[in-house]
Order: structure tokens, then sequence, then C-alpha cells
């Protein structure tokens, strides 16, 4: 419902969620997938056929020959981690501005995540920081496309490659987001990491999808860590290499099939409602949203310039929480390596390792634009293929009325 009365809320009923059905493409094809895998009494991938089919179609979609199924965006991660296969104490150059699941399979594989600072109107690493930040001990680089937006993966391939480590882009929030270049996410560097996680552009519930371009050992090592390194392409019942089981189930790969014909359809309606609120608050002071080329809008970030604004994201938040709009500042709480499982070094046992020499550099003052932006310099605002034009124009009515109170 929706009311120009200035000093009711705008919103009154609850805008479509990925909570639920009201913002997600789910019916009959996935019903109809896994009532297909059901009745095959095939429930596994080294017996059904649901699985491999999914990492065909996906690699066709994509246009690489690798893709490796598995059980979450975090497992993807920590298989293109295990197939750079580092040293303990090798160095990893990461984000401190993303989901966890960026981070943890570092440090699961025994080596350290090093933080590289973001640009401040992106929330994306810079490739000069992470630049400065290599040592004769960085194996690989993960960057995220935060939000959808495209980070610079050709800079940082080219960095990657003239330092001899490999590049693994994580696109778990970046389905359809296309770089400078015009590649898909996922394609320019070594390797590209997915998630089926529920709030994501498609979904199984949960899974994952690690992908590769011309890299058949890396794909291959990963192939086969999610699957307790056990070759089964040789018929032989070896573990080559220490592992664990991370594979996709075959109703969550027919689930997945069912999904994949709508992700562009998916990317498009979010991107025309992304452009329309863009467009829509381009006079308000202070807000800068992303830059829209290329992103495919996992959420919808603001950038603030608090001066100009009149303040950060929380008053906005709040005024938006107001009006029946909600708006998270700062996207999470604090930078990933403030957490206690990195900044105490909480790992195995009271060993510290493999942080036991790094963890104090973990303090607030390591990335600053990181740190501003999660402090409140980022509103992010849920985004929705079903949303209705009605509904965009209500978030930017709420945010219009935000800026009056908070601006001015
Ligand atoms: C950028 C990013 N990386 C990694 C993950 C981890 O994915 P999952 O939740 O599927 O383990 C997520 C989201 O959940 C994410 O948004």
């Amino acid at each position: 419902m929706t009311t120009t009365e200035p000093s009711s809320p705008i919103r009154t009923t609850p805008l479509p969620s990925v909570g639920d059905l009201s913002g997600r493409r789910i019916g009959a094809e996935e019903l109809e997938a896994l009532t297909r895998v059901i009745t095959s009494g095939k429930l596994n991938s080294t017996v059904g056929g649901e699985t491999r089919a999914w990492e065909a179609e996906f690699g066709a979609y994509c246009g690489v020959e690798h893709v490796v199924a598995c059980s979450s965006g975090t497992s993807a991660l920590h298989l293109a981690v295990a197939a750079v296969n580092p040293a303990p104490g090798d160095e990893i150059i990461t984000t401190g501005l993303s989901d966890a699941g960026t981070v943890l399979p570092i440090v699961m594989q025994n080596a350290v995540p090093v933080f590289a600072d973001v640009d401040p109107w992106t929330g994306i690493l810079d490739p000069d920081s992470v630049e400065a930040a290599i040592t004769d001990r960085t194996r690989a680089i993960i960057v995220v496309h935060l939000f959808g937006v495209p980070a610079p993966v050709e800079r940082l391939r080219e960095i990657a490659d003239r330092h001899g480590v490999i590049l693994i882009e994580d696109c778990a929030q970046a389905y359809g987001t296309r770089t400078a270049s015009g590649a898909l996410a996922g394609t320019v560097g070594h390797l590209g990491c997915f998630s089926l996680q529920q709030s994501k552009h498609i979904t199984a519930g949960d899974g994952g999808m690690v992908i590769s371009k011309g890299e058949p050992e890396l794909a291959r090592r990963a192939r086969l860590f999610a699957d307790k390194a056990w070759p089964r392409d040789t018929n032989e019942r070896t573990h080559l290499f220490l592992s664990l089981n991370y594979r996709m189930t075959e109703l969550q790969a027919a689930v997945a099939r069912a999904q994949l014909p709508k992700l562009d359809g998916i990317v498009a309606d979010r991107r025309a409602r992304a452009l329309r609120l863009t467009e829509a608050i381009a006079d308000l002071p202070g807000l800068r949203p992303a830059p829209t080329e290329g992103t495919s809008y996992w959420q919808f970030p603001i950038f603030i310039d608090t001066a100009a604004a009149g303040g950060d994201g929380h008053p906005y938040a709040e005024s938006l929480g107001s009006d029946g709009i909600g708006g998270s500042p700062g996207y999470i709480q604090m930078p990933l390596y403030q957490n206690p499982v990195l900044a105490e070094a909480r790992t195995y046992g009271d060993s510290g390792f493999p942080l036991t020499e790094v963890h104090d550099r973990y303090a607030r003052g390591l990335c600053p634009n990181t740190e501003a932006l999660i402090d409140g310099r980022l509103l992010v605002i849920g985004w929705n293929e079903n949303y209705t034009e009605q509904d965009v124009d209500d978030i930017a009515a709420a945010l219009r009325r935000a800026s009056e109170r908070i601006a001015r």
C-alpha cells in the first residue's frame, strides 16, 4: 500500500523478500525436478546424473570448460584454496568487507589471510592495495564482486600473472555480472566461485560451484578435494591427498538446473529496477549508488559522502525503517579480520595456528576504507527481481524523505 501523507509510513506492506516465495522464482519446474530425482531413487551424485548435468549446463552458461559442483559457496571457496595447495603459513590476499565464507576457507587450509583495503566508492578490493600486500609467501588473491558490482579483475589478473599467483573470483553475489572487458564474472581469474544459498540470484537452498577456464590442473584438484580426493574416474579406491566430502546432492543439482533458465530474466529484472532507483535518487546530496555498468545487483549499495548527506547510513536506515523499508548500514558488523576467530586466533585448540604470528595485526586501522564503509559510509538496500515499479518508487520516496530529514 502506498500513501503520500507526509507523517504516515510510505509502506505498510512488506517488499518481496528472498527469504520466501514473494521474492523467489521457484515453482513447478523445481518441483518437477525434485520429483524426477526422488522417483529415480538416486539422491547422490555418485549414482545419479543430475550433478554432472548441472555442471555441464552451468559450464555452457559461463562459457568455461570446468565446473565442480559442491555443497555451498563457502565450500566452493575451500575447494579453490585447496586447489592452490598453499603450504601452512602461505598468504592469500583478500578483503575484510564480505561474507565470512570468503575468508574462513583460507584459515581452514592453514594459510594466512592478508587483508588489502577496498575502493571507497565500490567496497571492492583496490588493486594498488593488493599489489602492495604481495610478498614472497603470497599464493593467491581472492577478490569479491561485492553486491554484484564488477571487481577490477582484468587489472588483478595482470597483477596475479606478473607475480605468479592465482586469482580467485568470489562470485557468490555476482551471477551475470559483467566485468570491464565484458566478460562474465568468474571467467577472468583462474578460478571463480559461486553460491546457491537462499539469498543468491538463483538458489537450491545451499550449494556452490567452482568454475575455471583453461586451468585443468586446478579444476581437477578442486574436484578431488570435494570427494575425499578419490579419483573415481580411474576406478581406484585411493585417497590422493587430505580432503573432505563437499559433494552437492542430486536434489540440489536438480533444483539448480530448474533455476538456471530463469537466471537471465532475474538479472535483467534486478538491473531494470536498480536503474530506475539510481535515476530516481540521482539528485539526493551525498548518496552515491553503485556504478551501474555490468552490475547484477545482489543488493543495492549506496556509498555515502557523509558531509553532503548530513549523516551516515545509520540515520538513513532508521528513517527508511520508519517508512517500512529495510536498509542495513555497513552490511556487516565488523571487518572480517576483527571477528574473534581471526583477531583472537580461535582456530585449533589453543595453538592459534596458523594465525599465531599475525593475529595482532588484525586490529582496527588495518584497512581504513573498509572500516569507514562498515562503520556507516555504506547503506545497503535489499534488492529483488520481483519488485514492482511501485515498490522501487516507494524506496525512492523513502530515501528522498530521509534525505530531506537528514541532509538539511
Ligand atoms: C561474497 C560471498 N562469499 C561467500 C559466501 C558464502 O556462501 P555460502 O553461504 O553459500 O556458504 C557468501 C554468502 O553467503 C557471499 O556472499
